[in-house]
């Protein structure tokens, strides 16, 4: 026997049992964009490397260690898209969306990081964003946060928690970072290597460190909302007050600092307790200074992504599993009714039911068991007669027979009943 090929490390399958559930969430979530206006755009997975390179920035973990960056055929360097907000500018710039518009987007799709795999953390991941271009806000940010918000409800989401903070703009985040570097530096022997690393590179991300030795070093650190320029003060000011007013609850947390460099004031994090050291399942914030920096037009802008795999692993049984079932599942005992079961079958589902036709043969016993498996309510079995016999898998009716003619009109008289029963049961 040939040994068998197994997927890439940290890159997975998503079998039919799970997929009801990723249905349940993205149906949900695509409702909640309709409801606030936003459209969708379908983006490349590959882009040029310069794209995420100059975007997301050249010291940050994500373009220095975890990008899936190759040569094709022609020589380009491409890689496969780490985050969707790039791909995503780039696409609203070439194509005029952005000059002097408002524009509210949002996209689903699979992201791609090499990161060390672990529960929560894949190589090939998948997340739902939005981008809204052409608002200063901070309305919008609070709309953002509120949609979030309103999906978690309609999920049945009760303990997600949200933080948020402001960068600043980067004149003011830049005398913060000297500062931040000075304070560092007297302290630089009690920093790990992680963080010494980082002090030249990106030293806001020191903020950000796990590591529970560092936890000292950073409750000494200056605090970046002292250090806020004053329009961005009250940028962050006026957020708040939205959000006060819409009655969401947030923390503020000065260290929340996020992994990509093209952020300006508002940045925020939804996180749980209950998905171990993943514990973020959307994290965005305002990037206004990203559309001149990939080459269109100064346009305010801000956004978010969810992390799909860790929403769903929050989702207790989605009502679809339920909703999806065969109903009735058609077979054939001999292979001269199988004319009059192949039209029944279709007959049925012309009228929107959900059908399961017999392929394959077999004995009586053996058809009745894959009906059984199939979690359908009836069973129709055609024989060498005219009479049927139809099979309750799942009530009390027991068995019944009836002319092959009637068999469309008794089951689906059945059926509304039986559909009817489960609401009102
Ligand atoms: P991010 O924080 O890098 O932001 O990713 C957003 C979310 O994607 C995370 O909170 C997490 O739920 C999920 N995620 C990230 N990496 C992985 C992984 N390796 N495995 C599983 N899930 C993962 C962004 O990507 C920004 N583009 C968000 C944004 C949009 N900011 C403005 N607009």
């Amino acid at each position: 026997m040939n040994k068998a090929i197994q997927a890439v490390r940290g890159m997975n399958d998503l079998l039919p049992d799970a997929v009801a559930r990723w249905q349940y969430a993205e149906a949900t979530a695509r409702a909640v964009f309709d409801a606030y206006g936003y459209r969708e755009i379908r983006l490349p997975v590959v882009e040029r490397t310069e794209l995420f390179a100059r975007s997301i920035g050249e010291h940050t973990d994500i373009v220095e260690k975890e990008m899936y960056t190759f040569e094709d055929r022609n020589g380009d360097r491409l890689t496969l898209r780490p985050e969707g907000t790039a791909g995503c500018v780039r696409a609203g710039i070439e194509s005029g969306l952005l000059h002097n518009q408002v524009q509210r987007l949002w996209y689903a799709g699979p992201m791609f990081r090499h990161e060390r795999p672990q529960k929560g953390r894949y190589r090939q991941f998948h997340q739902i964003g939005a981008e809204v271009f052409g608002l200063h806000g901070p309305d919008i940010d609070a709309e953002l946060i509120l949609l979030n918000a309103r999906l978690w409800r309609a999920l049945g989401l009760t303990d997600l928690e949200l933080e948020v903070n402001s960068l600043g703009a980067p004149a003011a985040r830049a005398a913060y970072r000297e500062k931040l570097v000075g304070y560092l530096r007297a302290r630089v022997d009690e920093l790990d290597e992680d963080s010494r690393r980082r002090l030249d590179s990106n030293p806001l991300r020191v903020l950000d460190s796990k590591n529970p030795a560092m936890q000292d070093v950073i409750a000494g650190a200056p605090n970046l909302l002292e250090h806020l320029d004053a329009p961005s003060r009250d940028h962050f000011e006026g957020l708040r007050a939205l959000l006060d007013a819409a009655g969401v609850r947030y923390r503020v947390n000065p260290r929340l600092v996020r992994g990509l460099d093209y952020y300006t004031r508002t940045v925020y994090e939804w996180t749980t307790d209950r998905l171990g050291a993943q514990a973020t399942v959307c994290a965005g914030g305002r990037y206004d200074g990203l559309v001149e920096l990939l080459g269109g037009k100064t346009t305010p802008a801000i956004g978010f992504a969810l992390g799909m795999e860790r929403l769903v692993e929050l989702l207790a049984q989605a009502p679809a599993e339920e909703a999806d079932r065969t109903e009735v599942y058609v077979a054939a005992a001999a292979a001269e009714a199988a004319h009059d079961a192949l039209r029944l079958a279709e007959g049925l589902r012309d009228r929107g039911v959900r059908v399961e036709w017999h392929c394959g043969g077999g004995s009586l016993k053996s058809q009745l068991k894959r009906a059984d498996r199939s979690g359908a309510r009836y069973a129709v079995l055609l024989g060498t007669g005219e009479a049927a016999v139809v099979k309750d898998l799942r009530g009390r009716e027991g068995q019944v027979e009836r002319a092959r003619a009637e068999l469309e009109d008794y089951l689906m008289t059945h059926l509304r009943a039986a559909s009817g029963e489960g609401r009102t049961g």
